[in-house]
């Protein structure tokens, strides 16, 4: 599979997006992640730490062939030529995004941007209960018709553990680690259904 993951925000959980769902596709078989971001964000996070159990590398270094699934990772707001270089080559362009009125209103702007590429939205950072914004944004992504995960990734201290330590979710000393990578997986699952839609 060839998964792009892009958004027009900033911070909205691209970079741990990519590194998570790299991490389930090589469960399944070599993964490449591209950092085609310039901030470099997927590299500093393998350069660190216990590493990550996939490869990472620059686009200039990316030697994609070797790999049976592929996943890029961009900075906010990608420029054009990143967007047709990767997105027209991609099985999916997911797009992370937080809950909010004004991330939903940058979604529907990137969307339209996208043109026809295969694509959805990601719900991440999303508050724990008693807050209702992961289903209030799960519901208005329903209701407008955008295609979208069924899964929405929850707000946890682990994943930010996983940077600092350069390692996966999974791996952090953290109460809510597992259930952290369980809604990646989830997300992994939806993304094999797709592929095998073709
Ligand atoms: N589900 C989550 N729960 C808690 N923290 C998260 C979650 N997802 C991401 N973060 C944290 O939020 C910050 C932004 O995440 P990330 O770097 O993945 O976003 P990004 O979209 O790649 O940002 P940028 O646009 O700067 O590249 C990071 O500190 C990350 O650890
Ligand atoms: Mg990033």
């Amino acid at each position: 599979m060839r998964v792009l993951v892009t958004s027009l925000k900033g911070g909205v959980g691209k970079t741990t997006t990519a590194v998570h769902l790299a991490a389930f596709l090589q469960l399944r078989g070599p993964t490449l992640l591209v950092d085609a971001d310039p901030a470099e964000g997927a590299l500093v996070w393998a350069r660190q730490g216990s590493g990550l159990p996939f490869e990472v590398s620059t686009p200039e270094e990316a030697r994609p062939k070797r790999f049976e699934h592929l996943v890029i990772d961009t900075r906010g707001h990608p420029k054009g030529k990143t967007l047709r270089e990767y997105g027209d080559k991609a099985d999916l362009v997911v797009v992370p995004t937080s809950p909010g009125a004004l991330s939903l209103v940058s979604l529907e702007q990137f969307m339209s941007e996208l043109g026809g590429l295969p694509m959805r939205a990601l719900v991440t950072l999303v508050p724990p209960f008693p807050s209702l914004d992961g289903l209030r944004t799960l519901n208005y992504l329903r209701s407008r018709r955008l295609p979208h995960f069924r899964v929405a990734i929850c707000r946890l201290a682990a994943y930010e553990k996983a940077v600092v330590a350069g390692t996966l979710v999974q791996n952090v000393n953290d109460p809510r680690a597992e259930r952290a990578w369980e809604d990646y997986a989830a997300a992994g699952r939806e993304l094999l259904e797709l592929g095998a839609e073709g």
